[in-house]
């Protein structure tokens, strides 16, 4: 069984404080509680406020919305970002408090929620072509309810589009809205009009969701939301609102829940998780701080994602360096290898200060995987530009890397730029940076072979159930075979066959083990 075909499980409520806080002065939060009808303002949503950010601790479900799912069943197909993989398990844990049952069969489902992805334009097509898809089971089931929410329903023209091209939708709701779902699903169900409600602005943090987690073993956690590091050809600030970090203490308990419960793997999410405590005004507790913190709760293994090389302080990678349950892989997104481009990206850092760091990483984190983000094809990008891109990655030899043409997103201000680059030439920039940097993982992945790696068994392999697949603590994926009763432990395996994206290998004895 894979992720996608996985049923959210049981709903817990994960952090124990009682009262909302604040960090200054008092503010009128009675929106939290009201109906409202909005859709979204991008103008709104690039407004960086100095507003307090309150954190709510007060969530629940009101008693007349408890039961309204008894005998129906919900399914959220999930695009994007773990952000939002994670932003599915509370609205999954949401709906199962109200009644609803989890399905993966989308023909026996009441309600769909297509929780969206707005990063590119080939994300947002999936989608537009799956609300498509849904007006026929629509026509034939006229109960079931439709709901588009995640990082789309923040844009204008998306919301546009819905309410002019698919009435059938019954529902859209914002990434800050999450916690009005039980109004909006009741809503959704009793009124014949499409309900739209966007936040566009916000400054909150609602603790105490119910959560229902998809991993036995691994599992996520919130540390920070929002982004206000306005790279030119990026959605996510406007989607997601301005950075605002959890409080310390309800990342621990939540930590500390999960190593209760016998989770073996954490991944610490934030969209940028090294401005971390940055905006707690009351506190210099920032990443380097937190992931001490956690290093002594017994999860063996912690990560965190993802990483601007801007924030990434000293203190930070020491404490990383300190080994154990902080696992050896750093994503660290460049995006290009020329110093005009960073400066246009509005990136904040040159090629040569984060070779200086990655270096610096390197050095005192030796067996330290390093993978990033590139974009090719950023407005005007010349083919020099672009060769500096290449040599970057020669240069840095990457374990791995994300590779993406630039896809212009309405409202940025890359978006606004005229262009020169044809589309053929941008992908085949695309292209040729794909080969160096699959030779450079393919390389890396060679440097394993015969070398015998701690791998978190995670399931059956995509491509072969008869195989399972895992992790080693520097994120390398490996194929072995072993028995099922494995999965979801920490096992040892002998590499005998490197690949460029994947590693094979064969489970070592418990007695082998013993002699290591
Ligand atoms: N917050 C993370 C990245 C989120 S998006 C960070 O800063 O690292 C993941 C990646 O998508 C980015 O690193 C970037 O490489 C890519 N990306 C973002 N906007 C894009 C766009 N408009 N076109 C193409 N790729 C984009
Ligand atoms: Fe987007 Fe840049 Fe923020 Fe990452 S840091 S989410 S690329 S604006
Ligand atoms: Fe996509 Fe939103 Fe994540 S745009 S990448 S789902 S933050």
């Amino acid at each position: 069984m894979n992720e996608e075909q996985r049923k959210y499980q049981e709903i817990t409520v994960e952090q124990t404080s009682s009262a909302d806080k604040k960090s200054g002065q008092a503010k009128d939060y009675s929106q939290y509680f009201q109906a409202t009808y909005q859709p979204p303002d991008l103008k709104s949503a690039k407004k960086r406020g100095k507003e307090d950010v309150f954190v709510h601790y007060d969530f629940e479900i009101p008693e007349d919305m408890a039961n309204i799912g008894r005998g129906k069943k919900f399914l959220i197909r999930t695009y994007g970002c773990q952000m939002n993989e994670h932003d599915s398990e509370n609205m999954a844990g949401i709906l199962l408090e109200m009644g609803f049952e989890s399905t993966v069969n989308q023909d026996e489902a009441d309600v769909i929620l297509l929780n969206t992805c707005a990063i590119r334009e080939n994300a947002e097509n999936k989608v537009f072509g799956e609300i498509g898809n849904l007006k026929v089971m629509k026509r034939e089931n006229p109960g079931l309810i439709v709901g588009v929410c995640g990082c789309m329903s923040q844009e204008e023209s998306v919301v546009n589009r819905i309410l002019q091209k698919h009435q059938h939708v019954d529902l859209i709701f914002g990434t800050h809205n999450i916690h009005r779902l039980p109004e909006l699903i009741k809503n959704a169900i009793f009124s014949k009009e499409m309900i739209v409600e966007v936040w566009s602005q916000e400054g909150d943090i609602i603790e105490n969701m119910p959560r229902a987690r998809k991993g036995q073993f691994q599992g996520w956690v919130n540390i920070m939301y929002g982004c206000d590091k306005f790279c030119t050809y990026c959605i996510v600030p406007f989607t997601r609102g301005k950075e605002r970090s959890r409080r310390p203490e309800d990342v621990i308990e939540e930590v500390r829940h999960l190593a209760r419960n016998g989770y073996k793997e954490i991944t610490l999410l934030g969209q940028n998780v090294n401005a971390y405590g940055k905006d707690l005004l009351d506190s210099s507790y920032r990443l380097a701080d937190l992931l001490d913190d956690i290093r002594d709760i017994g999860i063996p293994r912690v990560r965190f994602t993802t990483s601007h090389p801007w924030d990434f302080d000293d203190e930070l990678i020491d404490v990383i360096a300190k080994g154990g349950n902080m696992m050896e892989h750093i994503h660290l997104p460049v995006q290009s290898g020329n110093n005009d481009v960073l400066k246009i990206m509005n990136r904040k850092y040159t090629r040569e200060e984060y070779v200086a760091l990655a270096d610096k990483i390197k050095e005192k984190i030796p067996h330290a995987t390093l993978t990033t983000d590139i974009i090719v094809g950023y407005p005007n990008e010349t083919e020099e530009q672009f060769q500096d891109t290449l040599s970057l990655v020669k240069e840095m030899a990457f374990d791995a890397a994300y590779t993406y043409v630039y896809s212009a997103r309405e409202g940025t201000p890359a978006a606004a730029m005229e262009d020169d680059v044809p589309k053929e030439v941008k992908k085949d920039r695309l292209q040729r940076l794909n080969e160096v940097v699959n030779r450079h993982s393919a390389m890396s992945n060679e440097r394993m072979r015969d070398r015998t790696v701690e791998v978190l068994v995670e399931g059956e392999s995509k491509k072969n159930p008869d195989v399972l697949m895992g992790r080693t603590r520097t994120n390398k994926l490996v194929n072995f075979k072993a028995p099922k009763s494995v999965i979801g432990e920490l096992v040892y395996v002998k590499i005998t066959d490197a690949k460029s994206w994947s590693l094979n290998g064969e489970l070592v004895s418990e007695a082998e083990v013993a002699q290591l």
